[in-house]
């Protein structure tokens, strides 16, 4: 027990704000969509430097853990933000009521719904409808003009979780009179998400969030006329799934599929370590038509990339990139 950090002692992770059950931390750090692994934190919740140091036994507790999903269910984590999966285990190890990250592993690896909630935690699915409202509106502004001149658009939308962005992205090209002409490919390597995106329908409370990223996106119509309320949930027009391909995939061990006039993946590559994050970019650079187009989250970014010098800026803020021709 000495290298675990107490679930909710002294020396357990801090809560913002001085409060200190592990119940908030559990929730808190969770729920951060865009907490960056080993960077600078905007959001004012636990850093990752709030825990202590990893001794060598909890390091190599957190490799066996790693190793062994890997081996067992191929689920691959090995190289992802080490700070960010340390972060996420412990917070899996309280879930479960258990003490150590060994115990963790015991337990996944002896039972499969220990391994579903452990993925859910470890692949951190949070995202919304026009997220980052700006984003989209650029694209309207400065993608679409672009896309105009193919007969057929292929769009991919790697790490698509529930899939609230590629039903905000089926809105703004019907919107632009070019969805009939677009193919969707939404992929996640967790199956569960899938299954979640693939009913369209979302909470009823977060409509009224989605609805103000939405006018901020440049919207063209009323909100609410893509979606009937019922029961608690709104349940988004059938139509809008008319060209949406929902898909398994997974960025550590699949390769290309096709050849995409758009690539979309945000918030993604923020939890990859550097080594994980060039195979990516090899193959989005190997998906990518010449002159396609690539989009990566806010605190994303193509600089120290091997293909950073292949792009140009379409709109460096919004982490647009178009592939130049060679
Ligand atoms: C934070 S969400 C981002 C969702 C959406 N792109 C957005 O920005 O709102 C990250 C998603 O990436 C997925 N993901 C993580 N690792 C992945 C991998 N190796 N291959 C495919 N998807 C992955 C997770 O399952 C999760 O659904």
């Amino acid at each position: 027990m000495g290298n675990a950090p107490p679930p909710d002692g002294p020396e357990g992770p801090p809560t913002p704000g001085g409060a200190s059950t592990a119940a908030s931390v559990v929730v808190e750090v969770v729920d951060d969509p865009l907490l960056e692994p080993d960077g600078p934190d905007d959001s004012g919740l636990v850093q990752p430097s709030a825990l202590r140091p990893a001794s060598d036994l909890e390091r190599l507790e957190i490799d066996l853990t790693l190793e062994g999903i890997y081996r067992h269910y191929g689920f691959d984590f090995r190289n992802y933000a080490r700070a960010s999966m340390r972060r996420r285990l412990w917070n899996q190890v309280r879930a479960e009521k258990l003490t150590t990250i060994s115990a963790l592993l015991d337990r996944v690896l002896h039972d499969v719904d220990c391994m579903e909630r452990l993925l859910l935690m470890l692949s951190v699915n949070v995202t919304a409808m026009y997220r980052d409202p700006t984003f989209f509106r650029a694209f309207r502004e400065q993608v679409v003009p672009l896309l105009r001149s193919h007969p057929f658009i292929r769009i991919w939308h790697a790490g698509c979780s529930t899939g609230e962005e590629v039903y905000s992205m089926a809105i703004l090209l019907e919107e632009e009179g070019l969805y009939n002409r677009c193919r969707l490919y939404a992929t996640d390597m967790n199956e569960a998400v899938l299954r979640r995106a693939q009913t369209g329908i979302f909470p009823i409370e977060v409509m009224q969030e989605y609805t103000a990223n939405y006018l901020r996106s440049g919207a063209k119509e009323h909100f609410a006329s893509y979606y009937t309320a019922r029961y608690g949930h709104a349940i988004f027009k059938q139509s809008l799934r008319r060209n949406i391909v929902f898909s398994h995939h997974n960025l550590v061990t699949d390769g290309s599929f096709n050849e995409f006039h758009v690539i979309i993946c945000r918030n993604v590559m923020i939890y990859f370590n550097e080594q994980l994050q060039t195979r990516v970019h090899e193959l989005f650079y190997d998906s990518l038509r010449r002159f396609g187009v690539l989009v990566l989250g806010r605190k994303e970014s193509l600089s120290g990339t091997p293909h950073q010098h292949d792009y140009e800026d379409i709109n460096a803020t919004e982490k647009i990139y178009r592939r130049r021709s060679v």
